[in-house]
């Protein structure tokens, strides 16, 4: 390969490379994942990071105001005049005491890397800009994903502010929240609900996408994972360059924590950081594949040949008993990670570990981020619940200083929050208790006063 970007098999064994402009997303050769690759010699990186916070005194360069092509060059695929980009990663790291002492870190130690924030209010916005310019420089006019609600709300988005591509979303039928649905078809995406769950909808929009060669934006497209790397890296630019020692994210179908790995083994290569921090993938308890493959099979990278035997035999176990996901937290309700071997790689390098947690755990833990002032959606919140546990077995120490991903805004899917704080029974045994969440552990009720000043001036005396 004479070129300095291209596409690469990631399994080293096989290395095969592919040139920047395919689209297939798949090796030719083995039909592993591919990897956007660089040989950076021959690409200008930066000595420092620190280079890269001279861009924010050039707020009316819209490159360098994106929160992702501030860091062009360490994501070095596109020409400047094919990217595309709304604004999107102008996030925050806060930190949080509330949270850390739910969770048992030591106060000042706990920071939550927020990711609502963005245009369409879910980091999906990071892989979506990437993604999108890459299908402009190949001239894509349709573009497609299937998705758990999300993904589908960050590519319409970028179609309709950009009138560049027609988008083509694939969504399981009844599996979506209203928040993100009702982004699809206000942004005027084309929705196509099948009789499935995403598992499906991703198989069939794989074949869709290949027959009618249409554009595919789900992280099995490497170039989307390219533009979520610059979460890690605004991350330790908040942490003025420091890398801290874990990062917790939730898992569904494991792009997030593929790219994550990738960022932080790119930068040692090129001797930017010194050192990696240790990697924590939390899993929904009723979506668990990768928790089970894992930590309870011990599935490993394997210098590149995980043995796939393993993960044949778990998927035709859950297709003999028909075996779907399900957890309130949908948008990692997700049984077959198109990412997998990618995301083991992920943690053979950053020292990780797989949590599960239940919906139990997952709306308590919403509910603490959301009282210490940020609210995010159920799947989010895994991130926290899952560190929680961590601390609990002794794997996190509290004195560890840890940044957490909350991945989408609480706004995504009310449902479940408005359930958990109502105080009427009924309505909380509907919507939560048949689904195994037993009581709210910390709920904030409306308080219902008849229409009188008397009363109700009695009610805040009483309750504030
Ligand atoms: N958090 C949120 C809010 C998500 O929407 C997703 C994935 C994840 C976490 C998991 O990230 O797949 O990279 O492991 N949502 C996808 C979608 C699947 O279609 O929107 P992952």
């Amino acid at each position: 390969m004479t070129e300095a970007v291209f596409q690469r098999c990631i399994h080293p064994q096989c290395g095969t490379t592919v040139s920047l402009e395919d689209t297939s997303f798949q090796c030719p050769k083995c039909t592993g994942l591919l990897d956007v690759a660089y040989d950076w010699d021959r690409l200008p990186v930066p000595k420092s990071l620190k280079e890269f916070e001279k861009k924010w005194s050039n707020r009316t360069n819209k490159l360098d105001f994106s929160g992702v092509w501030r860091f062009r060059e360490l994501l070095p695929f596109a020409r400047p005049e094919q990217i595309m980009t709304i604004g999107e990663g102008q996030t925050i790291l806060l930190p949080s005491d509330q949270v850390a002492t739910y969770v048992g870190l030591n106060p000042g130690n706990l920071f939550l890397q927020y990711e609502g924030m963005n245009p369409s209010g879910s980091f999906k916005d990071n892989g979506m800009t990437a993604a999108f310019s890459h299908a402009r420089s190949v001239g894509a006019r349709r573009a497609a994903c299937a998705s758990t609600g999300n993904t589908s709300a960050a590519l319409s988005i970028y179609c309709a502010a950009t009138d560049l591509m027609r988008a083509i979303i694939f969504i399981g039928s009844g599996k979506i929240s209203y928040g993100k649905l009702s982004q699809a078809l206000e942004h005027g995406a084309l929705t196509i609900q099948i009789a499935g769950d995403f598992d499906d909808a991703l198989q069939r929009v794989q074949q869709v996408s290949r027959q009618l060669g249409i554009y595919l934006v789900n992280s099995i497209n490497p170039f989307r994972l390219e533009g979520q790397k610059t979460i890690m890296y605004r991350i330790i630019e908040a942490l003025n360059w420091e890398v801290p020692d874990w990062i917790v994210v939730p898992g569904g179908n494991l792009g997030n924590c593929s790219a994550f790995g990738k960022a932080f083994i790119e930068l040692k290569e090129l001797g930017l950081v010194d050192r990696i921090p240790r990697l924590a993938v939390i899993n929904a308890a009723g979506a668990h594949t990768f928790y089970e493959l894992y930590e309870k099979q011990k599935l490993r990278w394997n210098n590149g040949s995980p043995d796939f035997k393993v993960v044949d035999s778990y998927m035709k176990v859950m297709d003999a008993g028909n075996l779907r996901a399900n957890t309130l937290a949908s948008a990692i309700e997700i049984n077959r990670p198109v990412n997998l071997p990618k995301a083991l790689r992920a943690l053979d390098r950053c020292s990780g570990v797989v949590r599960e947690v239940n919906d139990q755990e997952i709306l308590d833990a919403k509910a603490k981020v959301g009282s210490g002032g940020l609210g995010c959606e159920p799947a989010s919140a895994a991130s926290v619940a899952g560190l929680k546990k961590l601390v609990q077995e002794g794997i996190v120490s509290p004195g560890d200083r840890v940044a957490c991903v909350l991945t989408a805004h609480l706004l995504k899917d009310p449902d479940a929050t408005v359930a958990y704080h109502s105080a009427d029974p009924k309505t909380f045994e509907e919507k939560l208790g048949k689904r195994g969440v037993r009581r709210a552990g910390f709920p904030n009720r409306a308080v219902q006063v008849s229409n009188d000043l008397d009363e109700i001036i009695k009610a805040i005396e009483v309750y504030s």
